[in-house]
């Protein structure tokens, strides 16, 4: 790849001629990058193991020393681990010996790990603290004289946090945090984070396209009133007071405001309307106001990470490619630590709205591999909602251009030469 560079080519110029990019302004995107293995392998350095940030846990997850949690940066296996020092750490879940994986439990507490394979054993900085027979068996065989364990832990990752919120990199070059981010959006996630937050459940989906459409779907408000008209049929639905999109580098914040009241602590905040059919039991929609008049946060932070507030449904969502034509999702809900029981009654009943099997996430679910299956070599998408440009902080949601904001992103981080 350096040479490429040196070369003044770019990985693309080299691997990919096979594909070129149709137009400058992000409008058009050629479909095979939703489909080629090398691009997908090319994804996961320049991208993923690239100089981006990713979430990767809630502070509430690991709380005390040993709390560890699991979790990929793009096909990579990654620990989230608070050490005995009291640090928070991430490294590379590969052993340094011979690559098994180190800890093999989703999530729990365990200061010193040790790989099952011949048993090193590891502190929760990735740090290699002991090595099985390191001098062999009765003065046979055993590691050399200068085997140091010092030069075989584990590979560590940076780490930083907004709030509560934890981010991993691969790249001692990304620029810091809260430069990545950008303001508006670290002022959003220390907003919410204003209480100690606490888990409420996990959730996992595998969805059968490539991890690009569905940081698209999650970016779009264009297809929401139209794929998922039951939530106006069935009156859940609240007409909002006022919308705003805010878009940094390639991330997009969502928002979108009740009409103002009075009560700022309403808990009958979602009354269902009257529409052209009824739900069976409304308590679904029921919720109350945890963030004043605001209804709807959706941070979608570039490549592949969510951090979305939905009325009382809170989530973050890693979004794990696994091949080109499928995608992981792993959900952590959260709610606030110091909540009532009918408030964590309704993020949980609301889940069934956003989770997984939710109602909205499901028609989406559908509607994506429906893309995917319909891809082939030479296609491109059409993406010019809202005109060609890149515009932040507009007041409405008739717009694609959070969408370009990700190909903007996405070519720049792939050395992706435009026309
Ligand atoms: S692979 Fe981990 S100790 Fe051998
Ligand atoms: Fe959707």
């Amino acid at each position: 790849m350096e040479d490429y560079k040196r070369n003044s080519h770019t990985v693309w110029d080299c691997e990919y001629r096979h594909i070129s990019w149709p137009s400058s302004d992000h409008t058009l995107i050629p479909c095979d990058v939703y489909i080629d293995r090398q691009v997908f392998e090319q994804e996961q350095e320049l991208i993923f193991r690239g100089p981006t940030w990713h979430l990767s846990a809630l502070f509430a997850e690991i709380a005390n020393p040993g709390d560890f949690t699991s979790t990929y940066i793009g096909t990579t296996p990654v620990v989230l681990h608070h050490a005995h020092d009291d640090s928070i750490n991430a490294y590379v879940n590969r052993c340094a010996h011979r690559g098994s994986r180190v800890i093999g439990e989703l999530r729990g507490n365990n200061k010193f790990p040790i790989c099952p394979y011949h048993n090193w054993r590891y502190d929760g900085t990735g740090k290699l603290l002991g090595v099985a027979m390191e001098q062999g068996m009765q003065s046979k065989g055993g590691y050399p004289d200068g085997f140091s364990k010092d030069c075989h832990g584990l590979k560590t990752l940076r780490v930083e946090a907004v709030g509560d919120v934890i981010f991993a990199t691969f790249d001692s070059q990304a620029p810091p945090l809260h430069d990545y981010l950008g303001t508006v959006i670290v002022d959003r996630i220390e907003t919410i984070c204003q209480r100690p937050l606490q888990i409420v459940g996990y959730q996992r989906q595998t969805v059968p396209c490539n991890w690009k459409l569905f940081v698209e779907n999650n970016r779009d408000t264009y297809h929401g009133p139209q794929l998922h008209t039951f939530v106006g049929q069935f009156g859940i639905a609240m007409p909002a007071d006022r919308v705003s999109v805010d878009i940094h580098d390639a991330h997009a914040l969502l928002s979108s405001w009740l009409p103002p009241s009075g009560d700022k602590d309403d808990k009958n905040a979602y009354p269902v309307q009257k529409g052209k059919y009824e739900l069976e039991d409304p308590s679904i929609a029921q919720g109350f106001k945890a963030l004043g008049d605001l209804q709807l946060s959706v941070i979608s932070i570039y490549p592949g990470s969510l951090f979305t507030c939905i009325r009382n449904s809170w989530s973050c969502r890693r979004i794990i490619p696994t091949s080109p034509g499928t995608t992981d999702i792993e959900y952590t809900w959260f709610g606030y630590e110091d909540e009532s029981d009918f408030e964590r009654e309704c993020r949980k009943k609301q889940s069934n709205l956003l989770g997984p099997a939710g109602y909205i996430a499901l028609e989406d679910a559908e509607v994506l591999a429906m893309t995917q299956n319909a891809i082939s070599r030479g296609d491109t998408s059409y993406i010019e909602f809202g005109g060609t440009g890149i515009e932040s902080a507009s007041d409405h949601f008739n717009s694609e251009a959070t969408v370009r904001a990700f190909w903007k992103g996405y070519c720049e981080t792939m050395q992706i030469p435009l026309p």
